[in-house]
């Protein structure tokens, strides 16, 4: 399928979407909405693709909301039609999705990486919230997973300044996973995504649940979920050969059931 603002490929079992709005530096409007819920759902359906990387150019994953397609909008426009709450299904993705951020990520496009299960930085990144200077706050999480991920103090800083943090602050502070070359960017984030796309289909999908979960209940509750799914794991043929295999010492050769 031919998108106007996605390049979408498949390496072997990884779904690459690339945002593709050179002109704007990749600036989140509703066409590229629609067209990530259209390739991810493409993904979600296809049983070969175990795992998904998103990523922007060298220069920007994405600047933002588009501000020119938001600068006319009113109360009333935006209310009425829950403007960027489309935005939710991205996040509701069921297999796990890699951000590969380089250059900019800001606004929405930070919001965006970290609507991702996690992020791998180029050297070149940089990130922020700078809603606050054109007069709005993050709308599509970041005062809340900003927090989530960096805490309090440092997502007060970023949300209320608008201040940019280089990939070497993001990684001290929690917000992204590992920091590659820019050069080694895609090539690591491909390498990430094949591992978990070869694992056993069950415990990756289950694994991104249970974690997703720590961050919206008590721990109390969070490992009765964690339990429950750690002993169904047990009811899969992917658990016996696993462990199997690891006895024998060979490779196992996993059927995602
Ligand atoms: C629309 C954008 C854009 C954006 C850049 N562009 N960001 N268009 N929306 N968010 C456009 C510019 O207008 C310009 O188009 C072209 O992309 C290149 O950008 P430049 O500014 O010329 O590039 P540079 O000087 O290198 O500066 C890069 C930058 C700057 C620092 C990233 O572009 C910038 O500050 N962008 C806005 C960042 C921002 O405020 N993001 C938050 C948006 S609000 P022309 O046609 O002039 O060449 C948001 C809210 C989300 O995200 C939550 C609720 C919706």
């Amino acid at each position: 399928m031919a998108y106007e603002t996605l390049i979408v490929e498949t390496h072997g079992p990884v779904g690459l979407i690339r945002l593709n709005r050179p002109q704007a530096l990749n600036a989140l409007n509703s066409t590229v909405l629609a067209e990530l819920k259209l390739a991810y759902g493409a993904f979600h359906v296809d049983e070969a693709i175990g795992a998904i990387v998103l990523t922007g150019s060298e220069k920007a994953f994405a600047a933002g909301a588009d501000i020119k397609e938001m600068q006319p909008l009113d109360f009333a426009d935006v209310y009425k039609s829950d403007f960027i709450s489309g935005w939710d299904e991205i996040a509701k993705a069921r297999k796990p999705v890699i951000a590969a951020v380089s250059g900019f990520a800001l606004g929405g496009g930070c919001e965006l990486a970290m609507m991702c299960d996690f992020i791998i930085a180029a050297d070149t990144a940089k990130f922020g919230q700078p809603e606050i200077t054109l007069g709005i706050i993050p709308g599509m999480g970041g005062s809340q997973r900003l927090t989530r991920a960096v805490g309090k103090a440092k997502a007060m800083d970023l949300v209320l300044t608008g201040r940019m943090m280089d990939a070497a602050e993001a990684e001290r502070s929690g917000l992204v996973s590992r920091v590659v070359p820019a050069d080694k960017l895609i090539e690591e984030a491909l390498a990430a995504a094949a591992k978990i796309a070869s694992l056993s289909r069950p415990s990756v999908l289950m694994a991104k649940e249970a974690v997703s979960r720590a961050l919206e209940t008590s721990l109390e509750e969070g490992l009765r979920f964690e339990r429950r799914l750690f002993h169904s794991l047990f009811a899969t043929e992917d658990q016996k050969e696993g462990m199997a295999a690891f006895i024998e010492k060979r490779k196992p050769v996993f059927k995602n059931r």
